[in-house]
């Protein structure tokens, strides 16, 4: 078998066989492939696409090229979720209590926030003493005993992905929904977990801007987990807009306690129970719906999802007590309030926008090795379709950089725009597919 080949396949818009695929990605990944060939194959898929057969072999070749994690130790249903990134998205902090108090069992493998939109890992670095480099044998303890722990992605998973991934990211290949499905799914299928539930964003702060584009990403990644044997769910939830008010790691771990005490946003509630409806669903699909929404909301009232909370922070060295007092939390030197210089009604809080003012403020990273603030970022006090007075606040800065509150409050302004209509509220979860 020769690259050159399979590349001139690819490039003539052929289907290739699983043999190719498998050439490709592990000679890519063993080095025996170099970079202009692999760069030359992705291009010749991003013009002529990948059939679903093919993404699946794809996928799975890049599983075979790491580690894949064992948790059969664990007893129980194991669920994962996955969401494609979006801004203010802080609803794995909820769902893992939640889901867990449901007796569903989460090995949550959790990486650090690239560009605008942030990683879980980073929203938990900013809780006293949480450890997410546990070994792998107390992961697995935790996970059985306590119902849900959270792990650092590991270096030796799907080396294929992170290799394909960075030349794809330079040879402008990201924006392919074949290659973009396959990268996700091989992460998903070396955590080990029975079933996902996909989380695909659809807006501005999204990495998928319009609907037509995250509907067949999450139809693809679907197919995938159906053709490996490993039933997956998507939603797709709208990301015009910031989910809940908090965007910013601290900032975002005080929203998510707030919701997981029975209060917080009603978006990021109603979003956090439909994804917790979804993983049950994953486990026993002919379930009471109804039923079982009920029973994820009074999780969250009654304050058992915030003790399960407790019992993950303790197990993972964290300090509890920021539970019921987030003061505990780092906070920023500096605040600034941003006024509006108009009346009527918020029309659009551009989610991108507001994202970019974030990493301003210190609390997102540029480059994957970059330091940054865990207490910087935006407290929103609108959201689209509330009403607003002259003078009255929009958003309040937080960061530990002065300079940085002018350009960002520059961004926040522009991402807000106001009119003297009341406008429809956008809907938050527009479809869910299986
Ligand atoms: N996220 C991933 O993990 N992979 C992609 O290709 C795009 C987003």
């Amino acid at each position: 078998m020769e690259a050159y080949d399979i590349i001139l396949k690819k490039r003539n818009g052929a289907v290739l066989n699983p043999d190719e695929i498998k050439y490709m990605v592990r000679g890519y990944t063993e080095g025996i492939i170099p970079d202009y060939q692999m760069a030359a194959l992705l291009m010749a898929v991003y013009y002529q696409g990948l059939d679903m057969e093919e993404t699946a072999h794809l996928t799975t070749a890049m599983v075979s090229s790491g580690e894949v994690m064992d948790l059969s130790s664990i007893a129980g249903k194991k669920v994962d979720k996955h969401s494609t990134g979006g801004v203010g998205d802080k609803t794995t902090l909820v769902l893992i209590p939640l889901a867990a108090c449901q007796g569903l069992k989460l090995a949550k493998l959790s990486g650090r926030g690239l560009g605008h939109t942030g990683g879980t890992a980073d929203k938990l670095r900013s809780i006293p003493g949480f450890k997410m480099d546990l070994s792998r044998g107390k992961f697995l303890r935790i996970v059985d005993s306590v119902g849900a722990a959270i792990l650092t992605q590991s270096e030796e998973m799907v080396p294929a992905d992170k290799k394909i991934y960075e030349l794809r990211d330079v040879t402008a290949v990201v924006d392919s929904i074949p290659l973009i499905a396959s990268s996700i799914m091989s992460k998903k299928i070396a955590s080990g977990s029975d079933g996902v539930v996909l989380d695909v964003k659809v807006g501005s702060g999204a990495f998928t801007k319009d609907r037509e584009g995250a509907l067949a990403l999450a139809e693809s990644m679907v197919d995938i987990g159906a053709r490996v044997g490993m039933p997956c769910r998507a939603v797709l939830s709208n990301m015009d807009q910031p989910l809940g008010y908090a965007v910013g790691n601290s900032l975002e771990v005080e929203e998510a306690i707030s919701t997981l005490r029975g209060g917080g946003p009603a978006d990021l509630r109603e979003l956090c129970v439909e994804l917790g409806l979804q993983m049950m669903l994953l486990h026993d699909p002919d379930l009471d719906r109804d039923r079982a929404k009920r029973g994820l909301e009074d999780t969250l009232d009654s304050g058992k999802a915030l003790e399960k909370f407790r019992e993950i922070i303790s197990a993972q060295g964290g300090d509890p007590k920021i539970l019921d007092d987030p003061l505990g939390l780092p906070k920023s030197k500096y605040c600034m309030e941003i006024h509006s210089s108009q009346r009527g009604y918020v029309q659009e809080m551009d989610a991108l926008k507001i994202g970019q003012g974030a990493m301003a403020l210190g609390a997102g990273r540029k480059t994957k090795d970059q330091d940054i603030d865990l207490t910087a970022g935006i407290m929103l006090k609108k959201k689209v379709g509330d009403s607003v007075e002259i003078g009255e606040p929009l958003a309040v800065l937080h960061s530990n950089n002065p300079e940085a509150l002018e350009m960002a409050g520059r961004l926040l302004l522009q991402a807000v725009t106001i009119s003297t209509e009341l406008r429809k509220m956008p809907r938050l979860v527009l479809d869910t597919i299986q």
